[in-house]
């Protein structure tokens, strides 16, 4: 791995403890002006101090954060689909020139194994590590879900492997029973993202097991900006991640951590 690529994976993954918290606010690219992201640009604000990496596209990135921030990016560079038509027939939205343009940290894209768009989705994570392994950006690859598919390890376990396999730089896949096996049988890192949203103690509790069972972290959206206390909730994840806060002590830390004042944009 050259130089340049370690040095981008470096700012995705800390060092100092091998794990990331990845703020994930790229959902309004299929699913519009979604809940909590209405206005991004003030959702994301008060987030950014306890986010390892942003995750986004192109166009939240260019107008709703300040290009003097320190945060590092990952972009979402596909899409092309909405929520009202077949998710799985994304293509690739943003060339790497661009992306190198914005100094992005690394590139994401979803693949849909299984789905009859499977190949194509497949084909373009290999271009696009291709084109990643020619400039030294690393390339998360997330593993969609339709509505068909299940979210067992068996499936996310294949679409881990199949993922990696192709040269993936590390995978965002969910959480389900078995997860150890899914990351054992993955040679790149693996993150979680957290789903729809839940309760905020189940959502730590997402967490908890997923860094215990072998995730280096997460990349967390709606149960962090659809959460009644967005900053309290990303406060303790990131603690969760990093520290490995046991449980009991992460539900008080939120606890205490809610009662502050924070502006809410859901
Ligand atoms: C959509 C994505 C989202 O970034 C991902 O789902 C993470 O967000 P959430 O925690 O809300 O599920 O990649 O395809």
């Amino acid at each position: 791995m050259d130089w340049g690529m370690k040095n981008r994976l470096s700012k995705i993954i800390r060092p100092e403890t091998g794990r990331t918290v990845m703020l994930a606010v790229d959902h309004g690219y299929f699913l519009g002006p979604t809940t909590g992201l209405q206005e991004p640009g003030k959702t994301i604000a008060p987030l950014l101090p306890y986010a390892d990496t942003l995750m986004l596209t192109r166009g939240v990135l260019r107008a709703c954060v300040n290009p003097a921030t320190d945060i590092p990016i990952v972009l979402r560079v596909s899409g092309g689909t909405s929520i009202l038509g077949n998710l799985a027939d994304e293509g690739t939205t943003v060339s790497m020139k661009d992306a190198l343009r914005l100094n992005v940290a690394g590139i994401a894209l979803s693949i849909f194994v299984g789905s009859e768009l499977e190949r194509k989705t497949l084909l373009a994570l290999a271009e696009l590590v291709n084109e990643g392994e020619e400039h030294g950006v690393p390339v998360l690859a997330v593993t969609a879900v339709g509505k068909e598919m299940a979210r067992d390890a068996r499936y996310l376990g294949l679409a881990c492997r199949i993922a990696a396999e192709l040269g993936a730089h590390y995978v965002k896949t969910y959480y389900c029973d078995d997860f150890e096996k899914v990351v054992k049988n993955c040679p790149v890192p693996v993150v979680i993202a957290g789903g729809k949203k839940i309760p905020e103690k189940d959502a730590l509790k997402l967490s908890f097991d997923a860094v215990s069972h072998g995730a280096i972290g997460v990349d967390m959206g709606r149960n962090i900006f659809q959460s009644t206390h967005p900053v309290a909730m990303i406060r303790t994840v990131r603690e969760i991640v990093h520290n490995n806060l046991p449980l009991k002590e992460a539900y008080d830390m939120f606890d205490t951590l809610s009662r502050e004042k924070e502006t809410v944009f859901a």
